[in-house]
């Protein structure tokens, strides 16, 4: 059973690839290193056993996409991951994001036209429900106007996708993300941000390990108990075993629909200041934190009703905030004494 997984050595890609091949998938990783490094994939077999085959290659590029697919028609599905996703940079650079999100995706789902591979899983994000107007936010909410141009090529993939699997074999599934984090209980795999990190708990980890000064918290005056903002955190390795259900669900043929819909979050919302008091706790450090003004675009509160995934795709998140930010901060000692 053989599956691509691209941008494998990503983030989430990469803890994905592991959970795969605990459960006896093979793997195929397709990733242009845009934001990742080969190492990973060595780092994925020291914790798994198995070396997944990889091709550095850009799918963007229509003709070494096709080329791909030829030679690898056996493959029982395919896991999207590789996108950009910064906000504020889609933001100032927004043909490069739709040139990149919304190519790759056209020669992705054109490559399993071409050789019948049947599934695909495909990354989206909580981000296509803006601010909700109900909480928790179900996969019935409505799709807000996206605030940047990054959360506009999840919203216009997911269109693309729908539109493509009415005219052809192939069945769909989008995952929408609520906040990953964490890393791998071996600490050898984890987030790994190019610069300065846009996310908070790679922020938080960076400022307590010395490479950053001070967080900043941005915005003490939302109207939540505490006035900083509410997102649901979710461990990056739960949300890679969501994955691993959601293909043997579509390869057992399980699908109640030929595209369907998840969110992947706990249900648990956390405030900025409670993940920074989990991360002190855990850790027994002191963050050197400052209130500063709201950054632009954030939404106030958001956290998933997470009871279709739970119940409909059999998948629950089990992990807690303190396990999150306690593996967040074991990978980013372990990552940085090693270099
Ligand atoms: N935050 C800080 N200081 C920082 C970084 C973040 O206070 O240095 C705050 C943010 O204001 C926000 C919370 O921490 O309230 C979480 O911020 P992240 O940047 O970690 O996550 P976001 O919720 O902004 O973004 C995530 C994904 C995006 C996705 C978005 C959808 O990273 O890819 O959710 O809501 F688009």
């Amino acid at each position: 059973m053989k599956i691509l997984v691209t941008g494998g050595t990503g983030y989430i890609g990469s803890h994905t690839v592991v959970e795969l091949q605990k459960e006896g998938f093979e793997v195929v990783i397709v990733d242009n290193l845009s934001n990742s490094q080969a190492w990973i994939a060595d780092a994925i077999a020291d914790i798994s056993g198995k070396k997944p085959h990889f091709e550095q290659f850009d799918l963007a590029d229509q003709k070494l996409t096709a080329d791909f697919f030829r030679r690898h028609s056996d493959l029982m599905g395919v896991i999207h991951f590789a996108a950009f996703k910064a906000v504020g940079e889609s933001v100032d650079n927004p043909l490069m994001y739709y040139r990149n999100n919304l190519v790759s995706l056209m020669n992705i789902l054109e490559g399993m036209q071409q050789n019948v591979i049947p599934n695909l899983v495909f990354s989206s994000s909580c981000t296509v429900y803006g601010q909700p107007d109900e909480l928790p936010v179900s996969e019935k909410a409505p799709i807000k106007k996206a605030e940047s141009p990054y959360g506009n090529t999840k919203q216009i993939s997911e269109e693309i996708i729908q539109d493509t699997i009415k005219s052809s074999e192939i069945h769909a599934t989008a995952l929408r993300y609520f906040n990953p984090i964490g890393a791998h209980e071996s600490a050898s795999i984890g987030e790994l941000p190019l610069g300065v990190p846009n996310n908070l708990v790679p922020f938080i980890t960076q400022t307590a390990i010395g490479l950053r000064k001070q967080l900043s918290v941005f915005g003490e005056d939302y109207n939540t108990p505490d006035g900083t903002a509410i997102r649901d955190y979710i461990h990056v390795v739960d949300l890679a075993q969501a994955h691993v259900v959601a293909i043997k669900r579509m390869i057992n043929q399980q699908m109640k629909q030929r595209f369907e819909i998840f969110n992947l979050g706990t249900g648990n919302g956390y405030s900025v200041l409670e993940v920074i008091q989990s991360f002190e706790k855990v850790s027994g450090l002191k963050l050197n934190y400052k209130i500063v003004g709201r950054r632009p675009g954030d939404v106030e509160q958001v956290w998933a009703n997470p009871e279709w995934s739970n119940n409909e795709l059999g998948w629950k998140a089990k992990r807690n905030l303190d396990e999150m930010t306690a593996s967040a901060w074991k990978w980013e000692q372990y990552y940085r004494n090693k270099q």
